[in-house]
């Protein structure tokens, strides 16, 4: 099956659940919020998931459109935050909008998901209007390191994704002629055992590996992960899951 729509399916399969378990999404959400810009324009948000952090973004501009891939969570988001915003179905690599109309674009821990970076970055770029401002919050290098390390230290490739460099990002945001400011933040989850933080990922839809192996996931190479995992990463018997966040704000 195709990767996006395997990513479709997941996350609109989570859209019931994803508010209760999606705590650390959550935090970040709120954390890019406080570095928007308010605007009486209007303002995009990409990946808008199940609407929370759109809701929050009505109050600091005059309309907001939420866009998502899954249509269960657009349709969740328009039930639930029927009043605020207006949700529609639609892909970042693929913006359904003319040239030049959103006086601010945000997207909070959807970009990831789009490779390569620079076809969604043009289309952001694309529908910004010449001046507008814009603030991107995605994980990048250095999220789900513990992961990575150890599946490694197995001589196994991981099961989970791998995230682009704050170089690459940076050389994608000027080749489309957009200005680039960057700060990263460390956010952590903790968990009793390697299956536990699986699906933490798992759980809210985010478990679409995007170049997946063809290796095989037997219970010995599972046991031997998470005996590293342990070893290395336990703190008062639990284990963190790292997501690595650049917030990059941008300018046309
Ligand atoms: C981790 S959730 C974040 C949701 C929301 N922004 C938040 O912070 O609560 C990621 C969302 O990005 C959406 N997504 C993934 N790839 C996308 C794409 N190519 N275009 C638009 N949305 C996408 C997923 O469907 C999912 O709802």
């Amino acid at each position: 099956m195709q990767t996006k729509v395997r990513i479709a399916r997941q996350f609109s399969q989570a859209a019931h659940c994803y508010d209760q378990l999606a705590e650390v999404q959550w935090q970040i959400g709120v954390d890019a919020v406080s570095q928007v810009t308010p605007t009486s324009g209007m303002l995009l948000d990409i990946g808008s998931g199940t609407g929370r952090i759109s809701a929050l973004l009505a109050d600091k501009s005059g309309q907001v459109i939420g866009l998502d891939l899954a249509e269960g969570m657009a349709r969740f988001a328009s039930r639930t935050q029927p009043n605020k915003v207006g949700f529609l179905v639609g892909d970042a690599d693929n913006l359904p909008f003319a040239d030049n109309v959103f006086d601010y674009v945000f997207s909070c821990m959807a970009l990831q998901w789009c490779q390569p970076i620079s076809q969604a970055f043009s289309e952001v770029a694309r529908v910004m209007k010449p001046g507008a401002k814009g603030l991107l919050a995605m994980m990048v290098q250095g999220s789900l390191q513990e992961l990575h390390r150890c599946w490694q230290a197995v001589g196994q490739p991981a099961h989970v994704n791998h995230f682009l460099s704050l170089e690459t990002l940076e050389q994608a945001a000027k080749q489309v002629g957009l200005s680039w400011q960057v700060q990263t933040r460390l956010y952590q989850t903790w968990h009793t055992s390697l299956r536990d933080a699986l699906h933490s990922i798992k759980d809210i839809g985010a478990g679409v590996v995007l170049n997946p192996t063809r290796s095989p996931l037997s219970k010995a190479v599972i046991q031997a992960v998470e005996r590293r995992y342990f070893e290395n990463y336990q703190q008062q018997g639990l284990v963190p899951v790292s997501y690595q966040v650049a917030f990059m704000e941008i300018q046309k």
